[in-house]
C-alpha cells in the first residue's frame, strides 16, 4: 500500500444505526444477506462490556467493520486471550489501510481489558483473510480446530 492509496477513516464504536450499511457490507464481502444474524450480533455488543465492537467511517459513511472481544474463559481460553470475530471492508475501499486501522483500534481497546494475545479463526483456504493477518503479525497459534459429521 501506498501513501497516497491510504486513506484516514474515523474509527468509532458501532451502534444500531449502522446495521442496514453493515448488512450491505457484508452482503458485499460474504455474497449472502443474513440480517437476522447481524440485528442478534448487535444487540449483543451493546449489552456484553467484553465485546468490542467498531465501524470505519469514510465521508460519515460506514465503510468497514471489526467484531473482537476479551475471553472469558470459553474453551478453557484464559481472560488474557482476545479474539477477532468478524472482520469487513466495502470492497470498493479495500487495499487503503482501513481493516488494519479497525484491527489497531480494536487492540487499544482490549488491551485496556487486560489482553495481550489475540486469537482468530479462519479457513486455511482463505487466502486473503490469511495475508491480512499474517501482515499484523499473526502466526500459527496452539489451537486445533477437531470436527466430526453427524
Ligand atoms: C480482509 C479484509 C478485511 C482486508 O481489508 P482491507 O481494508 O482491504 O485491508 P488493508 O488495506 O488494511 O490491508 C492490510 C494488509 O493486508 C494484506 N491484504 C489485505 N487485502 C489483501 C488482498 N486482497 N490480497 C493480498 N493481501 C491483502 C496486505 O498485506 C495489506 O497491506 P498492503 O495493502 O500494504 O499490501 C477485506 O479484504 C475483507 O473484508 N475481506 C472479506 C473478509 C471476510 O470474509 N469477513 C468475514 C469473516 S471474518
Amino acid at each position: 500500500m501506498s501513501d497516497e492509496s491510504s486513506l484516514s477513516p474515523v474509527i468509532r464504536p458501532m451502534g444500531p444505526a449502522d446495521l442496514d450499511r453493515i448488512i450491505e457490507i457484508d452482503v458485499k464481502v460474504l455474497g449472502k444477506q443474513r440480517p437476522e444474524y447481524w440485528e442478534m450480533k448487535l444487540d449483543l455488543v451493546q449489552k456484553r462490556p467484553q465485546i468490542s465492537s467498531l465501524v470505519a467511517e469514510l465521508d460519515g459513511r460506514v465503510v468497514g467493520f471489526i467484531i473482537g472481544g476479551a475471553s472469558r474463559w470459553e474453551y478453557g481460553v484464559p481472560e488474557s486471550v482476545g479474539w477477532i470475530d468478524t472482520i469487513g471492508v466495502d470492497p470498493a475501499c479495500q487495499r487503503k489501510g482501513i481493516a488494519k486501522r479497525l484491527f489497531e483500534e480494536m487492540v487499544k481497546g482490549l488491551k485496556k481489558m487486560g489482553v495481550d494475545t489475540i486469537t482468530t479463526f479462519v479457513n486455511r483456504r482463505d487466502w486473503i483473510l490469511l495475508k491480512f493477518f499474517k501482515n499484523l503479525g499473526f502466526q500459527k497459534g496452539d489451537m486445533i480446530n477437531l470436527e466430526m459429521d453427524i
